[in-house]
C-alpha cells in the first residue's frame, strides 16, 4: 500500500486544497491529509476546527483520512509508512519556501520524496488567509471553499471580528 500525505495548516480548507487531494487520491492507494503546526502562524481555527472542515470537505474519497499532529512532519511520515509528501504549488512565491521545506523534510527522513503537483489556474489566486479576509468583512467566500462548510467559516470569522470590537 502507497501511502502519501498531504501536510499543511489549513486555516482554513480551500478549494485549492480540495483539488490537490482529489488528484493525489488518484495517484496513491491511500492519502493522510494532516493538520501540522506551522510555528510561523498563528491559526484562527483550532485544530479540532480545521480536521472537522477538512472531513467534511473530503468525504467523497474513499481512499483519504484526516488527522491532526503536533510533531515533526518527517516523523510522522515514518509513523505511518508513507513513501511521499504531496504538495500543490501556486506560483513561483511558494517555491522557495516548498524547496527549502522538501529537502528539510528528505535530511529528517530520507524514505520521504516530496512531489509537487501544478496549481489548476483557476486555484492560481486562492489562498488560506484571502479567504479569512474576504469572509471577516462579511465578503461571500462560496467559489473558494466547499459548500459543505461556508457557512461555518463565515460564522466563526464573523464572530472573531466582533469579539475583538469589529474593525
Ligand atoms: O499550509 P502550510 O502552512 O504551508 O504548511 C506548512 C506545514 C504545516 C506543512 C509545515 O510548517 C510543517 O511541516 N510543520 C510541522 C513541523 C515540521 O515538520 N516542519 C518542517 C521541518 S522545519
Amino acid at each position: 500500500m502507497r501511502i502519501a500525505l498531504c501536510p499543511g495548516s489549513f486555516d482554513p480548507v480551500t478549494n485549492g486544497h480540495v483539488d490537490v487531494v482529489e488528484r493525489a487520491a488518484k495517484l496513491f492507494d491511500k492519502v493522510i491529509v494532516v493538520v501540522l503546526t506551522n510555528t510561523g502562524k498563528n491559526p484562527i481555527f483550532t485544530a479540532e476546527q480545521r480536521v472537522d472542515f477538512l472531513r467534511r470537505s473530503l468525504e467523497h474519497l474513499e481512499n483519504v483520512e484526516v488527522d491532526a499532529y503536533s510533531g515533526l512532519l518527517a516523523d510522522y511520515a515514518r509513523e505511518k509508512n508513507a513513501v511521499a509528501i504531496v504538495k500543490g504549488l501556486r506560483a513561483v512565491t511558494d517555491f522557495e519556501y516548498e524547496f527549502q521545506m522538501a529537502l528539510i523534510n528528505k535530511k529528517l527522513n530520507e524514505t520521504i520524496d516530496t512531489l509537487f503537483l501544478t496549481t489548476k489556474m483557476e486555484y492560481m489566486y486562492l489562498s488560506s488567509s484571502v479567504i479569512r479576509e474576504v469572509a471577516s468583512f462579511g465578503g461571500d467566500i462560496s467559489q473558494f471553499v466547499p459548500n459543505a462548510i461556508r457557512e461555518d467559516i463565515q460564522k466563526l470569522l464573523r464572530k472573531a471580528v466582533d469579539d475583538n470590537g469589529g474593525r
